[in-house]
C-alpha cells in the first residue's frame, strides 16, 4: 500500500501529545507538552486544571506538529485520538479537537485504547519482527496489567492489579519520602528518582518487603501493601533519626534500592505464571510464534524492572522487548502508531461519525482469561531477581 501519515493526539492525562507517524513506523514529528512542573507543585493532579492546561497548550502543540513534519492537514491519512480510559475532562479536550480537524480537513477519526497503545508502541520500532500474538505487562501511573495481545481490540486480559498501579506507589512513596526536596529530582517523576536513588545504595538489604498475593494462583497484582509497608517504614526512619517535617531520611537511597527490589520480586512473580500458562501445552497461547514478552508503559522505563523481565523471559526462551525510552511514557506517537494499526488491520472501520465517539474513564480489554488462569493453579519453581 501507498505510504500514508497519521496524526495522533493524546490529553489522557497531565501530557498533551501530538506527533506524526507514517504506515513504516517512521516518525515525523513528535511534540510533548508535559504538566508535570504544575502538578508537583499541588501535590497531584487537579483534573480542571490539567484541563486548562490542555486547551491552552494543545493548538499550539498541533501547529509545531506540523511545522516539524513539513506537512500539510490534507496529506493526513486519519487522525488518531485516545478516547479512553483517562480523566474525562482531559480526554475531552483531545476528542474535541480531533474532531473539529476531522471536520475542517474532511479525515476519518480513530479511537485510540490509551493502554492498547501503549501494548502496540513496541512493534513500531520491530516491524516484521515483533508479532502478534505476544505477551505484555502494561506498568504505568494508572494501571498494571498482564495481557496476551493479538491486535487492535484484540486483548485477553490475564491479571491486573487489584488497588494500587506501580507508578502510582512510586509517585506516592517518593512524595512521602520527600524526594523532591533534593535538587536532582526536583522535577522528576517519583519512579525515575527512586531509580536513580536506588543506584546509589550501600546496603541492598537494608529493607525488605514482603512479597505480596504469595499464595495467589492467579496472575493480578497488590501494590497496597509495599506502599503501606513503605510509610511505615519511612515513618520508623524519621522518628529514629529525628528528621524534621521539610528533611529526608539519611538512608533513603538504601531505601530506594529496598522498594524496587520488591517491586521487581512481585512483578516478576505475577509475569511467571502468566508465561506458563501461556506456553502450557494444553493451553499454547502463543500458538507456532515465538514466545515474546513486551514490557510497556511509563514504568518500563525503569531498567532495573525491565532487566529483570528479561532476566525471567530468557529462563522460558522468550524474547523480551519494551519500546525506547521516550516513547514509554505518554506520547503522541504512541496514538498516532495505534492509528496505524487500526488502518492497516482494516480498511472497513474507519469512522466519520464524528459525533458519536464516545468517551470513557475506565475502559478493559475485549476478553479475559483471568478465571482461565485460576483454573489452570499453576505452580511455578520461582525465579530470582538479579541483585
Ligand atoms: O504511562 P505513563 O507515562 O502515564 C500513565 O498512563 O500513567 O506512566 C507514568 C508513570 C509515573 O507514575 C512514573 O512514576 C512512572 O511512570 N515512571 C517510572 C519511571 N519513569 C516513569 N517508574 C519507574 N522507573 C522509572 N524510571
Ligand atoms: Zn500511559
Amino acid at each position: 500500500r501507498l505510504l500514508s501519515y497519521v496524526l495522533g493526539i493524546e490529553t489522557s492525562c497531565d501530557d498533551t501529545g501530538i506527533a506524526i507517524v507514517d504506515t513504516n513506523g517512521k516518525v515525523h514529528a513528535n511534540v510533548l507538552e508535559s504538566q508535570q512542573e504544575f502538578h508537583t507543585r499541588y501535590g497531584g493532579i487537579i483534573p480542571p486544571r490539567a484541563q486548562d492546561l490542555h486547551r491552552a497548550r494543545i493548538k499550539h502543540a498541533y501547529e509545531r506538529c506540523m511545522e516539524i513534519a513539513q506537512l500539510q492537514p490534507q496529506q493526513l491519512e486519519a487522525i488518531a485520538v485516545t478516547t479512553r480510559p483517562g480523566l474525562p475532562m482531559s480526554l475531552l479536550v483531545g476528542l474535541r479537537f480531533a474532531r473539529h480537524l476531522a471536520r475542517k480537513y474532511q479525515k476519518p477519526l480513530l479511537p485510540v485504547h490509551h493502554m492498547e497503545a501503549h501494548a502496540l508502541q513496541a512493534r513500531m520500532e520491530h516491524i516484521g519482527e515483533l508479532d502478534y500474538p505476544f505477551l505484555c505487562l502494561l506498568i504505568s501511573g494508572g494501571h498494571c496489567q498482564l495481557a496476551l495481545v493479538q491486535g487492535t481490540g484484540r486483548l485477553t486480559l490475564l491479571g491486573e492489579t487489584l488497588d494500587d498501579a506501580p507508578g502510582e506507589a512510586f509517585d506516592k512513596i517518593a512524595r512521602r519520602l520527600r524526594l523532591s526536596i533534593l535538587p536532582q529530582y526536583r522535577l522528576w517523576n517519583g519512579g525515575r528518582a527512586i531509580e536513580h536513588a536506588a543506584q546509589y545504595a550501600s546496603d541492598v538489604n537494608a529493607f525488605e518487603f514482603p512479597l505480596p498475593l504469595a499464595r495467589e494462583r492467579n496472575c493480578n497484582f497488590s501494590f497496597a501493601g509495599i506502599k503501606n509497608n513503605s510509610f511505615r517504614a519511612i515513618k520508623a526512619q524519621e522518628r529514629l533519626e529525628r528528621t524534621p517535617p521539610d528533611g529526608i531520611i539519611s538512608n533513603y537511597k538504601d531505601f530506594c534500592a529496598g522498594l524496587l527490589r520488591g517491586v521487581c520480586r512481585h512483578l516478576m512473580h505475577r509475569t511467571q505464571r502468566a508465561l506458563e500458562y501461556c506456553l502450557d501445552p494444553s493451553i499454547k497461547l502463543f500458538g507456532n510464534a515465538t514466545p515474546t514478552l513486551v514490557v510497556s508503559g511509563g514504568v518500563a522505563n525503569n531498567d532495573a524492572i525491565f532487566a529483570n523481565m528479561s532476566h525471567l523471559a530468557q529462563q522460558y526462551n522468550c524474547r523480551c522487548y519494551r519500546p525506547s525510552k521516550r516513547y514509554c511514557s505518554d506520547n503522541g506517537v504512541m496514538i498516532a502508531w495505534h492509528g496505524v494499526e487500526q488502518l492497516l488491520q482494516s480498511k472497513t472501520n474507519l469512522r466519520w461519525d464524528y459525533e458519536h465517539i464516545d468517551l470513557a474513564g475506565t475502559a478493559g480489554f475485549s476478553a479475559s482469561a483471568v478465571t482461565g488462569v485460576i483454573e489452570a493453579g499453576i505452580k511455578c519453581k520461582w525465579i530470582q531477581p538479579l541483585t
